[in-house]
């Protein structure tokens, strides 16, 4: 990869130790995947941040930074609410060290929202045809695909890396030649809320690293969007679809896959809940305040019967107060800063009912604990049952 007279004292270490790293790990990416330059990126969302996920040499090679973050730079979910964590049932062994972690981030200039759903908390964090390093899966495909922004799914290290330089290699769905439809999927089903986690699931295992074109018979809302795109990243690997006229439809795609209302059901009853389930956690990705309001409307004059987490970002969370407590009567806990599926309280329950197909797919290998799927209304209605 070309590097700039500037970038080279750069990697030769002329501006300090961590912006040499940094620049080492752009350059080495660079290399790999044959990126002509690095280009200037807006923002960075940050994966890497769950204690539970990078552990003590993880903690190590962040505190070991200096500098400041070049560009606007946010953080992935952690592994517990930042301030509850005690409720959680979080070690105070982890919370200290998962506290360190932060504090060493935000140490570099980067905001502590701990968030999968930057885009959520401000409508800047992200604008179309704008390059960005971002990492979290689901944020990946959302900035690409529904703000039509450009980004690969970045490592938590090359995210901090081109947050620390303001740049990224040049390649993969930086460049219009992999931004290319390679599925054509028509959806001939009435579809609603959780349905689109389903349908991710479904077709994220069929598409893998491809690009799906969907042809709905109606538009999805964009939380319908957010869940189907997390759904797909995690059965597959998917970073960028289409739903909507702004496909390049010039291009035909090469493979084609139906989906039709039994493929959906056939989800939910393989997934179907049962008397093994002991928590219940929604917010995968974080919830957006429509989705807190239409719990909130679930659960009122509900008490729930076992754990009931709602995972959000802090800054949605203290935006809509009445919401949280509106929740919170009933039982249910509003987390911050953190998800069900990252955070080590998930791992001594014996099954998680939930209605993400991100979840779905991640909670078994992750938390080592079974799964169950169902809508919010279902996940609410096994959260009050009595046994
Ligand atoms: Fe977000 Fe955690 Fe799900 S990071 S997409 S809530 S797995």
């Amino acid at each position: 990869m070309h590097l700039t007279r500037e970038e080279e004292l750069v990697l030769d270490g002329e501006k300090g130790e961590s912006l040499r790293r940094a620049m080492e790990i752009l350059a080495a990416l660079g290399d790999i995947y044959g990126a002509e330059k690095l280009i200037p990126i807006s923002s960075v969302q940050i994966a890497g941040v769950s204690y539970k996920t990078i552990g003590p040499a993880g903690l190590e090679w962040i505190s070991d930074l200096k500098g400041k973050v070049k560009v606007p730079s946010v953080l992935n979910p952690a592994g517990m609410d930042l301030s509850r964590w005690k409720e959680m049932g979080i070690e105070e062994n982890f919370a200290q060290n998962q506290l360190a972690v932060v504090e060493a981030y935000r140490s570099l200039g980067i905001s502590t929202d701990c968030t999968c759903t930057p885009y959520l908390l401000r409508k800047d964090a992200a604008c179309r045809g704008e390059h960005l390093a971002w990492s979290e899966s689901s944020a990946v495909s959302f900035a690409n695909s529904v703000i039509g922004a450009r980004t690969n799914r970045e490592g938590g290290p090359s995210a901090l890396a081109a947050a620390l330089v303001g740049k990224t290699p040049l390649y993969g769905y930086h460049l219009d030649e992999n931004r290319l439809p390679t599925h054509k999927i028509r959806v001939e089903a009435d579809l609603k809320g959780s349905d689109y986690g389903a349908l991710g699931h479904l077709v994220g295992k069929v598409v893998g690293s491809g690009v799906p074109r969907f042809h709905f018979r109606q538009r999805p809302a964009l939380d319908e969007l957010k869940s189907l795109g997390a759904a797909m990243a995690a059965s597959g690997s998917v970073a960028l679809y289409y739903f909507g006229d702004d496909a390049p439809f010039a291009h035909e795609p090469l493979e084609e896959m139906d989906v039709g209302p039994k493929d959906i059901r056939e989800v939910y009853e393989m997934n179907a809940p049962d008397e093994d389930v002991d928590v219940v956690a929604l917010g995968c990705p974080h919830c957006s305040p429509g989705e807190l309001e239409r719990l909130s409307s679930l659960l009122s004059r509900e008490k729930v019967k076992r754990e009931f987490w709602i995972c959000t970002a802090r800054g949605i969370a203290d935006k809509c107060p009445h919401l949280v407590e509106k929740i919170e009567r009933s039982g249910a806990k509003v987390f911050c800063d953190t998800c069900m599926v990252v955070s080590p309280a998930s791992d001594r329950h014996r099954k998680m009912m939930t209605n993400s197909g991100k979840a779905l797919a991640y909670i078994p290998g992750l938390c080592k604990i079974g799964v169950a799927f169902g809508s919010a209304e279902d996940c609410v209605r096994v959260a009050t049952r009595r046994d």
